[in-house]
């Protein structure tokens, strides 16, 4: 059945009411469309728009066709255009004529709003779920690894020691900024656009706040032009989930970097790796590589929306349609990714003593080294060219910092003594950089103290 017929004098061409239709995806918010529905129609017996009794029956109509679909007895008919046309007819079929007033003061445009509007306020919700969950996952590996030395790189190059707590402590960090980023959409997307009919309002006295306290929206939106035509809380949630993408993508690279044969940083658990048709030995980090990979599909529904939006008058048009199916696989990869990449992380052994060998060598104890001068009075500069020269006769040598002898150290600059030793010990590397921020045992303490108050522990 159509809404529109009565101006029309044959029937839509096959192909264009499949090009058109959008019933195959937007059946996805059933359950907002009805909500919606119900509490327009309380509030259309509330306001005396419709009798008490009407508006009584259209809920009833209404929750019985929730119940059926819910219980699979109600299939979604693809003859209907969309969920919002399916809905209605089946009420009329239903309840007949009294169904017809369920309409009444609204227009698909502000109807569609409002479901959208509800159905990614709830996904928003579940996105936030997720990355708490991998923030929980990720202090708990924290607390274990205060001690726990390894590298740290610049230019993917050995750089100073520090430790494995500091390290994934960066992730929670970029994860707080995510939920923060989220959290301020919703807030956006907040505002109920129900009551901006096509997108002149209406004749008939809503009350609009009374639906927005019903459906548990902040406030209504103030323009219906603007009401009908505002896209801009996809465009942010489709950018803060690219970020989350990126930031996921950056772990998984890591991942596979620490996974593999030369690095052996980490162990993937066998549930969450997967192996070769051919070559029996291995071991492949797939679901990190996914991950990384699915970043394209977000940052690719990013650009779809932004490019859909550019350039449409107001108020509604049917590009907008368009704004549905790229929202739903970019939530759904999200949340996907951010699930995956916590059960890998939780099962996932660390190699402690590959990370401190690694540690070790490349000379990330350099830095220290220079420092250790500075506290002799030696300017800083020339510090820096002193240590140049250490590690430059380390590498001729083929040897690391530490296993210099006094001697060597004397030649090349007599006011090293006994304690450049213990100056240049990996713990004290670590030990040392106790400023917040840093990844001393104390520092990161205190830090761990503050995130866990963050997630209310
Ligand atoms: N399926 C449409 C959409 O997703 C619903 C709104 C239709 N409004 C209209 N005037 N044709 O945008």
């Amino acid at each position: 059945m159509k809404l529109w017929g009565g101006r029309f004098t044959k029937e839509t061409n096959r192909l264009v009411h499949n090009f058109n239709a959008s019933l195959s995806f937007d059946q996805k918010f059933y359950n907002e469309d009805i909500q919606g529905s119900i509490a327009h129609v309380t509030m259309l017996g509330k306001q005396q728009i419709i009798s008490f009794e009407e508006s009584n029956e259209i809920i009833k109509g209404l929750n019985s066709i929730l119940i059926d679909i819910e219980n699979g007895t109600l299939e979604l008919d693809e003859t209907h255009e969309d969920i919002h046309s399916f809905v209605e007819a089946t009420l009329i079929e239903r309840i007949g004529n009294v169904g017809k007033k369920l309409h009444t003061g609204r227009s698909r445009n502000d109807q569609v709003a409002l479901d959208m509007r509800m159905y990614i306020k709830n996904e928003t919700l579940e996105i936030r779920a997720c990355a708490r969950t991998l923030q929980l996952t990720l202090l708990k590996i924290i607390k274990d690894n205060i001690d726990t030395i390894m590298p740290g790189f610049t230019h993917l190059q050995k750089a100073q020691p520090i430790t494995l707590a500091h390290h994934l402590m960066s992730y929670f960090e970029m994860l707080k900024r995510d939920i923060s980023r989220l959290d301020d959409c919703f807030t956006r997307m907040n505002v109920l656009p129900l009551g901006s009919g096509a997108l002149a309002g209406t004749t008939f006295p809503l009350d609009r706040e009374y639906v927005a306290e019903l459906l548990d929206f902040d406030s209504v939106s103030l323009n219906s032009i603007d009401g009908v035509s505002d896209r801009d809380y996809l465009i942010e949630l489709l950018s803060t989930l690219s970020t989350i993408m990126m930031h996921l993508s950056r772990f998984s690279e890591e991942i596979i970097l620490w996974a593999s044969n030369e690095w052996q940083f980490i162990t993937i658990d066998d549930a969450y790796s997967t192996g070769s048709s051919i070559m029996p030995q291995k071991k492949n980090p797939d679901i990190a590589e996914l991950v990384r990979g699915k970043v394209g599909r977000v940052y690719g529904a990013l650009m779809s929306i932004l490019t859909i939006m550019k350039g449409i008058p107001l108020a509604y048009n049917k590009d907008m349609q368009e704004d549905k199916e790229l929202t739903f696989d970019a939530i759904d990869t999200v949340k996907g990714c951010l699930s995956l990449f916590n059960g890998m992380l939780d099962t996932m052994k660390f190699n402690k003593g590959n990370m401190y060998e690694s540690a070790k060598r490349g000379f990330t104890n350099a830095t220290d080294a220079a420092d250790y001068l500075v506290l002799k009075g030696i300017p800083f500069r020339d510090a820096h060219s002193i240590v140049g020269e250490l590690v430059l006769f380390c590498e001729t040598k083929g040897i690391s910092l530490d296993e210099m002898t006094l001697e060597e150290y004397k030649n090349i600059n007599p006011i090293f003594e006994q304690d450049i030793f213990h100056a240049i010990m990996l713990e004290t590397c670590v030990d040392r950089r106790n400023i917040i921020g840093a990844p001393a045992r104390q520092a990161m303490q205190k830090v761990i103290d503050i995130n866990e108050r963050y997630l209310g522990l």
